[in-house]
Formats: C-alpha cells, structure tokens, sequence
C-alpha cells in the first residue's frame, strides 16, 4: 500500500472516496456535502462510530463510489476515531470484495494535527487492510489489498510526515501478527531467532545477537533449560540492541515470552486450552518488532529487547512436577506446575537483562497467565509494577495508541504464597493468579530496578470481531505500538 497526496477530495478518481462524517453533523463541512445527502435519507446515516454507508456513483465527486465513514460525536472525535473508522472500512470486506485498488480519503473535516492525522491515517489503512493470508495454497482466498491510499484537502507536507510514522508502526504491527498468526510448526525457536536476524539486518544500527544452547547452559540458565528440556529444537536467547540515545545512558529494556508452543508439558493442557498456543510467543514477537520499530524510526534512545524462546514439550527430558531447577540467580524453583513455564523462563531473562545491561527500567510482556484473560477479557491488558512513574508512562502509553491496559497490584502478601518447603520458592502461588506471577517475577528483580510487567493473554490473540486497529479473529500486534511510544516519551 502507497500514500499520496491531493489537494481536493472532489477531484480524485478513486474506486471509493471515504467522507467521514461526525455524528448529527451531516456532511455541512464537504463542498459536495449537500449534493451526497440528497442521496440518502437522514436515518439512514447518522454518523455514529463504527457506522459505513455505501452511495454509488453521484457527479458530485470523481470517484466511483463514496462511503461514508462514521466518527461519533465531533467533541470525542480526533485523528484516532478517523483512524478507527478507516480501519474499520478497510476491515469491512469492502475493499475484497468490490476489488478497491484507489482509495482516497477526505480530510477537508478533519480536526487535529496534520502529522497525527497522516500516522492515523496509515495506521488505520495499514492495520485494518492487515489479512493472515500467506498459507491459502489458491489465489482466491488470498485477499484483494488496496495498493494505492491517497489522502485529499489537508497538509500534504504534515501529512506526509505522520504518515512515515505510520507506517512504520503499522508495518512492524503487521509482522508481530503475521508471526503470532504463523503456527508453531513454522514459527518456533530457532525460526523466531531467524526473523529477529533478518529484521535487524534490514535496519540500519540495529543489532541482534543470538544466544545457543551451549551460551544459556554457560550463563547457568536453569530455568530456562528446565523449560526447553521436552523440547527437540534448542532454546534461542534473542537479544536485540539499538543505540540512539547518548552512550553513556542506560537503555530501556524490553523482555518478552517467546514460548513458541505450550503444551503445558507433563502437567498438560485439555486440548481446547492447548489448541491456540502457538500465540504465546506474543510477547517476544512484540518485543522483537518494537526493537525494529524503534530502530527504523531511529528514536534518540537506548533499547534492548531480550526473548527466552522455547517450546514446552513432553519427552523423557522434560521437566517434572516437582523437579527443582536453579535459575540463573541463583534462587531455587520447586515446580509445582509444568504450564507454569512463561515465568521460569522470562525470571532468566530479567536476570540477564539486569546484568548484562544495567537498563532504567525493565518491561517484560507476556502471555503469562489464563486468570489476566478472566480479570479483564481480551481487550485489556494488566499492568503491574514496581514503580508509579514508569506505570504512569505506560499508561499514557497505552491511552496514545488507543490501547487498553489497566493496573494490578502487587501487595506483599500475596508473595508468600510463592513460598516452597523445600527450595526458595515454587512456580505456583494460587490466586490471584495474574498477580502471583507478576509477584514471582519481582523476585528476579534486584532492589531499586524500576520494572513493569504486561500480561497480555487476553490482548495478544483477538477471536472476536476486529475492534479500533485490530483485525477480527487474528493476532492483535499488541503491545508493539505502546512499547514504540514509552521508548520515545519515557
Ligand atoms: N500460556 C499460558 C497462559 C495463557 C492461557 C495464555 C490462556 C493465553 C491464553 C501459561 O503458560 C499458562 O499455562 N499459565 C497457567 C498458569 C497456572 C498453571 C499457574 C494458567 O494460567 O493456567
Ligand atoms: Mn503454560
Ligand atoms: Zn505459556
């Protein structure tokens, strides 16, 4: 998909013109406004969010067709309800199944900054045009893209600005989708580390280095290994690093779980509760597409981005219910729960991010638990952390993007719940068992390191309709956009 520019919506000859409309407030603000009501009736359009109509060929514009796009109540209406509707009409099957090649979008109404409606506007196309396609063998069921956007009557300079934004955000959105949507017989450890290579090599400064087995075994990651030991295919410790900020500042940390299938292991799932696991690398995937992100968009930071990624697997190596392993701590696990994996592998990578690179602040993310998707569905990811400013900021974070996230806490005591009778603590700590895991992760963390968790299993895979930029029963891409916005407003 290309951008471009024009001066008036009225003279683009596109398939389909999208006029967007705020609610009750017709359409006074286009040229063509009261040529294009003439040809519907009032009720049948009111302008409310998430509402499209379909007017056909009027000579009111060049375009064939117009649809107009509906952004709720012009008060609560900015450059992200646009973006929201357009994503919305690209997500509709419209542009599938008329075979829209040109769409033009018209900005004559649009309210706010010109750069932020121009990221918008990308984001929306980009992400609402976004189909797991690739593994339909028959060109039929691939989707019909749109290949040319262009946006009419604002700012072309301005624009064209947000849009370079955009569409690098949506772009790295899209491949955090594409490899939570690849199953786990395509995406796994070894693959996973292969993509985060070849993403590094394609930006410029941004460096990816990738930890064997023999490394992790060197590093006493014992946790880690316990996790990888059912598994055929080695573990792959990732670790991306992009220096844009001054030498001497410590980076921001980003560590996600890249657990390319979870089984549960010797304390396995049912199978409906396995059947869509090949989701839980999420949080690497994300992790791994906001280091590349932040890289193209070559933000003034320092970042790392860290991903354990295994499988969790049965064979005769795996680890047992009840096997103890020590981590690369040094603190002993006793487990009382093989699919209590995400924590024993993410508490190796904490302490290895910690010592290796001394980061301000460390935000791990992942699919970690099932209790996150029954506190707070799959809409909303759950925040947890030790630190008010640094939960503050991926608030606003997460409200800039249009995303949900809403705090835990993590009271102390909860954690002795953690408590075990014959190691340092097991891998179990009852309910809530969303912050009992956070709770165990804090436990890798060293005193004064400021640190956030994101459990996103609700969040990571969306099996309903599409929702704001999302796109309907696929991978979301989150938290990929609020982890590129921290790294640069933190
Ligand atoms: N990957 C799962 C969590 C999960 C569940 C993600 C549903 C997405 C949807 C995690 O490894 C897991 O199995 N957690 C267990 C922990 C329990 C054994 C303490 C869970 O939540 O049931
Ligand atoms: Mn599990
Ligand atoms: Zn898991």
């Amino acid at each position: 998909m290309k951008f471009d520019y024009a001066e008036k919506s009225a003279n683009v000859k596109a398939d389909a013109l999208l006029v967007p409309v705020y609610e009750g407030k017709g359409l006074n603000a286009y040229k063509y406004g009261a040529q294009l009501a003439a040809l519907y009736h009032k009720a049948d359009f009111e302008g409310k969010a998430g509402t499209q109509l379909l007017l056909h060929k009027s000579d009111a514009v060049a375009a064939d067709r117009v649809h107009l796009i509906g952004l709720g109540k012009s008060d609560k209406s900015g450059p992200q309800q646009l973006g929201e509707a357009i994503a919305g009409f690209f997500r509709s099957g419209a542009v599938n199944t008329s075979k829209l090649s040109h769409v033009a979008i018209a900005l004559e109404a649009a309210k706010g900054k010109d750069e932020e409606i121009g990221r918008w506007c990308a984001e929306g196309a980009l992400l609402g045009d976004y189909h797991f396609d690739v593994l339909f063998s028959k060109a039929d069921k691939k989707k019909h893209h749109a290949k040319t956007v262009t946006l009419a009557g604002g700012k072309a300079g301005k624009l064209k600005q947000g849009v370079a934004y955009g569409e690098v955000t949506a772009q790295y959105t899209a491949h955090c989708r594409d490899l939570v949507n690849e199953p786990s017989n395509r995406i796994n450890p070894a693959t996973l580390a292969k993509f985060a290579q070849d993403m590094a090599k394609a930006v410029p400064g941004l460096k990816c280095k990738i930890l064997h087995k023999p490394e992790i075994e060197k590093l006493k990651m014992g946790a880690f290994l316990g996790v990888n030991a059912g598994s055929d295919i080695p573990a792959h410790l990732i670790v991306l690093e992009w220096h844009g900020g001054k030498k001497s500042d410590a980076p921001i940390a980003y560590v996600g779980k890249g657990l390319c299938f979870d089984s549960g292991g010797y304390d396995i799932k049912p199978a409906a509760g396995m059947l869509g696991m090949k989701m839980d690398m999420g949080g690497g995937a994300a992790t791994i597409c906001a280091l590349g992100a932040i890289g193209k968009l070559k933000l003034k930071v320092n970042a790392i981005g860290i991903v354990p990624a295994t499988e969790n697997l049965i064979n005769g190596a795996a680890y047992h219910p009840g096997s103890v392993l020590t981590s690369m701590s040094g603190q002993t696990i006793e487990i009382g729960n093989t699919d209590a994996e995400g924590r024993l592998i993410l508490c190796d990578a904490l302490t290895y991010a910690q010592r290796e690179f001394k980061p301000r602040v460390i935000v791990d993310m992942a699919t970690l638990t099932g209790a996150q998707v029954v506190a707070l569905g799959n809409k909303v990811t759950g925040l947890m952390s030790n630190d008010d400013k640094v939960a503050n900021g991926l608030e606003k974070a997460f409200k800039a993007v249009g995303e949900e996230v809403w705090r835990l806490p993590l009271p102390d005591f909860y954690d002795k719940q953690l408590d075990s009778t014959i190691a340092d603590m097991q891998n179990i700590g009852g309910n809530p068992g969303t912050v009992t895991a956070a709770l165990f992760l804090q436990r890798f963390i060293d005193k004064g390191q400021k640190w956030a968790h994101l459990d996103i299993a609700g969040p990571c895979m969306n099996d309903s309709d599409g929702w704001r930029l999302w796109s309907s029963k696929s991978a979301t891409g989150t938290p990929v956009r609020p982890l590129v916005e921290f790294a640069e407003n933190y």
